[in-house]
């Protein structure tokens, strides 16, 4: 028999909707800061997946984080909630308007001393880091994250988790590279690659979570 719910989308507008009003929001200057980027279309991860990394941060109680794409520092100050006491969190971002209002806002949420931001574009950070960290979070320019893949593994600790954000392009990743326009056949190529990479590494273990447009995680296994 026919199982249709295999042929439903998997997450309907309305449930989207719903993890976004049903869910509570963030308590105090998290919620307010939330709340401002939402507000001025400053694309920051959306609510439900928000919630998700809120839960799964509690839970492995991470000590070492690493982020790739602050932007104003949402996410940033989420996952820095749940670090251990000695614990500590690098983001990077490469556009510096964003690493000032980050800085500000670090401040303003008394996190200053648990987060330090690097400006500069990831491609040249990354091998200046040596980690290792417990949870990598990545949400940065689509068409890199391959590029990203092989440096990220390198600097998790066997038994951490790397967050890739946005992997599936509002549902088109699926389509022919044929069919996309011109200006996003390259995204579209390289999330393809990174796809196919991590789902068939015999080496990790991987899933992929369909919040917000997506989500790809990675544990790096012994
Ligand atoms: C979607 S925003 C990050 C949102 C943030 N993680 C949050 O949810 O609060 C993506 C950010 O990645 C930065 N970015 C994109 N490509 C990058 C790269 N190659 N190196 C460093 N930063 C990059 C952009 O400047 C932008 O601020």
């Amino acid at each position: 028999m026919l199982n249709e719910m295999m042929y439903r989308p998997v997450v309907m507008p309305e449930l989207v909707e719903y993890m976004r009003t049903a869910q509570a929001k963030f308590p105090g200057q998290l919620g307010q800061l939330e709340a401002f980027a939402n507000e001025l279309g400053i694309p920051i991860i959306p609510h439900e997946t928000a919630k998700f990394l809120d839960f799964f941060c509690a839970t492995i109680q991470p000590k070492d984080i690493l982020e790739i794409g602050t932007a104003i520092g949402f996410s940033a100050s989420l996952m820095a909630q749940h670090l251990q006491l000695d614990g500590h969190l690098t983001t990077i971002d490469r556009y510096a308007l964003m690493y000032e209002r980050a800085k500000e806002n670090f401040a303003k949420l008394g996190l200053s001393d648990r987060i330090s931001i690097i400006e500069g574009d990831a491609a040249e950070v990354l091998p200046t880091l040596s980690g290792p960290y417990d949870l990598i979070f990545m949400d940065s320019a689509k068409a890199k994250y391959i590029e990203f893949y092989p440096e990220c593994m390198r600097l998790l600790k066997v038994g951490g988790v790397l967050v890739i954000d946005d992997v599936f392009q509002g549902g088109t990743i699926l389509e022919d590279e044929a069919d996309r326009p011109k200006r996003v056949r390259k995204i579209h190529r390289k999330l393809n690659e990174l796809h196919q990479t991590v789902l068939n590494d015999p080496c990790h273990r991987s899933c992929l979570v369909p919040l917000g447009d997506g989500l790809l995680m990675v544990r790096k296994e012994g």
